[in-house]
């Protein structure tokens, strides 16, 4: 195991950001956090990269409790935390090499280790740039390249492509499939649901402080929503009549102001129902993470 966490609290003056939380990362896996925004993914991300202490609880990062031993842990870590922390006084070639100092790695290495990780995310061209003179896209491909100066045994990386247009994401992406062939493990959060059910093997879904559920991303899907789902624009139609037409489905429903969502194993028969009812407003997809995320955290915005 690379991270057991067990009962692991965190609080803050009166916020209790992480409430008793429980969980297992494996080696060479991808394990993610998803949740709303202050579910106390960043929190617990900090406590596994030594960044916070917990307030009680019982945590292992790659053998060793954080709290005891943590330039060990340190040593091994690679992290790519929410903000941007990158020298602006130093370019981007020498924000790598400072940075593989903090790591005691001899000069001739960093030096060579900074030119393959600006291969690796694509800024070579950039190496004598100032970090002010980047985009937001390239200074998080290079705080994922500097997360990786040490040869880390584990990467954590706090939403990584935030800000990212489509080709970096996929760059992004296609790099950390690299890592995982080269059995570094990961810890990953993220708003994006495709970004998680493409990168992790594992995910818990986290809200209010606490983990609701673990599991593939598949495997949630299919627990806790089915293979389908059909959505119907209510167009001003209450969405009582609309149940009142589906009454006889053994459906899931969840309902919105402007739509109703249907979660079912097969959706044909209830599509064609509605078709002769006369809706016309109709769309049927698969099922997705982002179906299990909304279900299980709510569709309403709640601080
Ligand atoms: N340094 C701090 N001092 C006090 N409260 C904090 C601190 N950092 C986080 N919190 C609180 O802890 C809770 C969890 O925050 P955290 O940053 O872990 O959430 P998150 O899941 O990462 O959210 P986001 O998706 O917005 O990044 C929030 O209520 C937040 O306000
Ligand atoms: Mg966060």
């Amino acid at each position: 195991m690379v991270v057991v966490a067990k009962n692991l609290i965190k609080k803050y003056k009166d916020t209790m950001a992480v409430n008793g939380i429980e969980f297992k990362v494996q080696e060479k896996e991808c394990f993610g956090f998803i949740g709303p925004n202050g579910a106390g993914k960043t929190t617990t991300m900090k406590m596994i990269y030594c960044f916070v202490p917990r307030t009680s609880g019982d945590l292992q990062v790659l053998g060793r409790d954080p709290s005891i031993h943590p330039e060990l842990v340190k040593a091994n870590l690679g992290v790519v935390p929410q903000d941007n922390n990158l020298d602006e006084d130093l370019n981007v070639f020498t924000n790598l090499t400072m940075y593989a100092n903090y790591f005691d790695i001899p000069k001739a290495i960093a030096r060579t280790r900074a030119k393959e990780l600006l291969a690796f995310v694509q800024l070579t061209e950039k190496e004598k740039v100032k970090i002010n003179e980047l985009s937001s896209g390239m200074k998080r491909r290079l705080m994922i390249a500097r997360g990786l100066i040490n040869d880390p045994k584990l990467l954590i990386l706090d939403e990584p492509t935030v800000g990212l247009d489509p080709q970096a994401r996929h760059l992004i992406w296609d790099r950390l499939h690299e890592l995982k062939k080269q059995n570094v493990s990961m810890i990953i959060t993220t708003h994006y649901m495709d970004e998680a059910t493409e990168l992790c093997d594992r995910i818990a879904v986290m809200d209010k402080g606490k983990i609701m559920v673990v599991g593939k991303p598949k495997d949630l899907i299919r627990d806790h929503i089915g293979e389908e789902v059909v959505e119907v624009m209510l167009m001003d139609m209450p969405a009582g009549k609309l149940k009142q037409d589906t009454s006889g489905f053994n459906v899931t429903l969840e309902e919105t102001s402007q739509k109703c969502y249907f979660y079912c194993r097969d959706c044909r028969s209830l599509l064609s129902h509605l078709a002769d009812k006369g809706y016309k407003h109709i769309l049927r997809r698969p099922a997705t993470l982002e179906d299990v995320f909304l279900k299980l955290t709510g569709r309403d915005l709640v601080d």
